[in-house]
């Protein structure tokens, strides 16, 4: 199987964690376009209903109403209880690096609202230490040179994603070179830095489900 097809087995599988009747939150990428697929069919089929979906990005929201799911404010809900999203690395303990497709910031604010984080993605996003992937940051713009030498410090490298604005209006340091070895007081600490708006370590939003595509299957994490 390639990437391609097992990102389309987990976002098959991940229809297992849709609770019927309830408004769904729904991540960014690749492999969220195969679960929005997945479960399109599986809602024209008559199989489930949803009453709609909180989305991560113009680009979820764009989909998910392309196949008529109905797409919620966050505002709109006092919270959710199934997350699905994807993501660039993920550890033993559910802990994550998101943000290669640039809506981190949002991710984060829907995976908050959610009592379960539900991560799909396929096998080579496992790690034993979050950090080979470039760590992505959502920077306030006038920010960028400071926090780039706050990185230094820290032993990583960190550059502007060329061309790139968020949805919020934000721009995105990638930062290469770390090993995060403790991802709870790397996200704290980065957290509160002037400049950053969302850092892409998810520990305190950690998954507690991950369904991870792989050759033979998907394999659940808890
Ligand atoms: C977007 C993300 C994605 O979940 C992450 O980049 C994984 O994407 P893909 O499923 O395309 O590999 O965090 O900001």
């Amino acid at each position: 199987m390639n990437q391609d097809q097992l990102k389309q087995l987990v976002g098959r599988a991940a229809l297992d964690h849709v609770p019927a009747g309830q408004v769904l939150g729904v991540g960014t990428g690749s492999t969220v376009d195969c679960f929005i697929d997945a479960l399109a069919a599986r809602i024209a089929a008559g199989a489930i209903a949803i009453p709609g979906a909180v989305s991560s990005s113009e680009r979820s929201t764009q989909r998910l109403r392309s196949h008529g799911i109905q797409v919620l404010d966050a505002s709109e809900v006092t919270g959710l209880a199934v997350y699905v999203d994807g993501a660039d690395e993920i550890d033993g303990r559910g802990f994550m690096i998101k943000g290669g497709g640039a809506a981190l910031t949002r991710e984060k604010i829907v995976a908050d609202l959610a009592e379960t984080f539900v991560c799909i993605a396929d096998e080579s996003k496992l790690v034993k230490t979050l950090g080979r992937f470039p760590l992505p940051v959502e920077i306030i713009p006038m920010a960028a040179a400071q926090l780039a030498r706050r990185f230094a410090r820290l032993g990583g490298e960190a550059r502007l994603r060329e061309g790139v604005v968020t949805d919020n209006g934000g721009h995105i340091l990638d930062v290469r070179g770390l090993a995060i070895d403790d991802p709870l007081a790397f996200e704290t600490e980065v957290n509160q830095w002037p400049g950053v708006v969302t850092v892409g370590v998810f520990a305190r939003h950690r998954a507690q489900v991950c369904l991870l595509g792989a050759a033979d299957g998907v394999k659940t994490l808890r």
